[in-house]
This record gives structure tokens, sequence and C-alpha cells, in this order.
């Protein structure tokens, strides 16, 4: 059975890639959480996406620092650009999103995949959110289903669902270019690890073999990278035709059996991100703070012997 979101998002990519209907991709990299976070404009109209925004934040001080986010304020202003959407792959847990600081400077509609609900529910319950925390992904203008499509201006866009890593992953794929956020990683470094709460191995080998059957020519952006052993440079950009001959974990001819005992016995020797905690309680409410105390604070929880 064909999947109709592939063949949908390949004939995108063919016909961007023949007609020259292709973005303008701007990528900063935040070195404090190894983050890639991209600006997609689409040259005829100057109308542009933010892909994966940061806030940077210290742990010790309990003090968010803007400086990374206010380089991609810049850059819009600078170019001109008519934000249109905030995009987010999904509820990070090494960073903060930038998304609601953003959208008061540059505008633009906070987007994130439909499964979102899930991921609520799941660090709802973690972290006692109680009542006030709505679990129905509202703290989003816009939850996007597996095969949705609209426009960047004139370039068309198609989102794929691609859980694995979180169960509400999401890959946006904007003319020929491919924002697949934490599936796979550079060829020379792999995949993204699969054992957070909701996470899968095996789903996400399933995704990754979805992703891998897009056209071999398709511009692949990276949500991070961490320098594979022997390479100096951070990388954020391949293509799906490197990804599947190259891609050390899960390159053609790696079977799932194969992809999820190696990914659960890596993922047994990982240590959890230090932004854990603050990332998912402020990340699964849209990039928002928790809601101030009565003092007019807001604070991070950590349970204590549960993560
Ligand atoms: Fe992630």
């Amino acid at each position: 059975m064909p999947d109709p979101v592939i063949t949908a998002a390949a004939s995108q990519i063919a016909t961007c890639r023949a007609t020259g209907q292709v973005p303008v991709i701007r990528t900063f990299f935040d070195i404090p959480t190894f983050t890639a976070t991209h600006v997609v404009h689409d040259p005829a109209t100057r109308t542009a996406a933010i892909v994966d925004s940061v806030m940077d934040y210290d742990p010790a001080s309990g003090r968010t620092d803007p400086a990374f986010a206010q380089e991609i304020v810049d850059y819009v202003t600078a170019e001109k650009l008519k934000v249109e959407w905030i995009l987010e792959t999904h509820v990070h847990a090494d960073h903060l999103s930038a998304a609601p600081w953003l959208q008061e400077r540059v505008g633009g509609k906070l987007g994130i995949g439909d499964a979102i609900i899930r991921v609520q529910g799941i660090f709802g319950r973690l972290f006692n959110a109680g009542t006030r925390f709505a679990r129905d992904g509202s703290q989003f203008d816009h939850l996007f289903h597996d095969g949705a499509q609209f426009r960047l201006g004139t370039l068309p866009v198609t989102a794929m669902h691609v859980p694995g890593h979180t169960p509400a992953d999401m890959a946006y794929v904007i003319g020929d270019a491919a924002f697949i956020g934490d599936t796979l990683f550079m060829p020379d470094y792999g995949t993204a690890r699969a054992d957070f709460p909701g996470g899968d191995a095996r789903m996400l080998y399933h995704s990754i073999r979805r992703l891998l059957s897009l056209p071999d020519e398709t511009r692949v952006f990276l949500c991070h990278d961490y320098k594979a052993p022997g390479r100096d440079d951070y990388v954020w950009e391949t293509t799906i035709g490197a990804e599947r001959r190259h891609n050390v974990h899960v390159h053609e001819g790696v079977d799932e059996e194969t992809f999820v005992n190696m990914r659960t016995a890596r993922d047994a020797t990982l240590s959890l991100p230090n932004l854990i905690m603050p990332s998912v309680q402020v990340n699964m409410r849209g990039g928002n703070l928790p809601e101030p105390e009565d003092n007019g604070v807001s604070y991070i929880k950590i349970p204590v012997n549960q993560a």
C-alpha cells in the first residue's frame, strides 16, 4: 500500500525542485543546547516560518537569556520577512522554546503536531500540573495532523507525523526542504534517542523509514548536531540520499530488530539532558512558563525519585 502522505510530499519536492520554487533557509545554531533554529522563507513573498526556536536558560540561577532569540528577530527585521508560522517539531526536552517571546516581537501562529495532547497528558501527570494546565493543545494556535497541507507564501508545505523520539514529533516539508526534528541526525552521528516518556524505538524506526522514502535529493535540516567523532564543525544540513546510504544507525539494509536493539542498548547508557525538567514544563505549555504562584513568580518543579 503506498503511503499517501509520502506520495504527496515526494511529488511536492520533485515539483519544487523542477520549477526552482524553493525556500531560502538561514540557520542559527545555539551552542549551549546544540540546537539548530531555522528561518525559512519564500523569496517570492518574503513569508517566513521559524522552526524550533531556543530561549537559553541557566538552571542554577533560574534565569532565561533571550540573546540567541534576539538574533532571530534581528535577522527577520533586517530581511523584512513576514513571519506567518512559528513551528515546533516536538516538545523538546533539552532546551526551552522561545516561541511566545518571538511571537510578541515578530508575530506568527504557533504550530505543533496534534499528538501534543498525548504528550501533555504524560507530562501533566508526571509534573502533577493540576487542572489549570489544559491538556488539549490550546496553548498552540494550530495542531497539524499527519498529511496536513498548507502554503508558506507561494511554497507548498506538507506536515508529517514522525513519532518515536516522542509521541508527537512532526516533520515539515517546505518546498524541497524537510525539517525533520529529532528523528535522524547527521549520517555520521545517527538517530535520536527514544527513551523519554512516551518514546518508542520501534515507532522511531517506522518514522525514519517513511522519511527515507522521500526523494534522494530532498534537502534535510536537523534540529541538533553534536559533532561526530573526527568532525570539528557543527553541521545541520544533509540529504535523504546521504542518510539512506550512510546513516550509521539506520542506513539501507538495517532491519527493524537490529535498529531497536541498538537504539535500546544505546539509550540505556545516556544520561538525561541537563535542561529536561525546565524544558518539558515550559514546552508542554507552548513555551510559556508555568502559571505564576500567588506571589507572581513562576516555579519549575522537580519530581524526586520519579523520572
Ligand atoms: Fe528532542
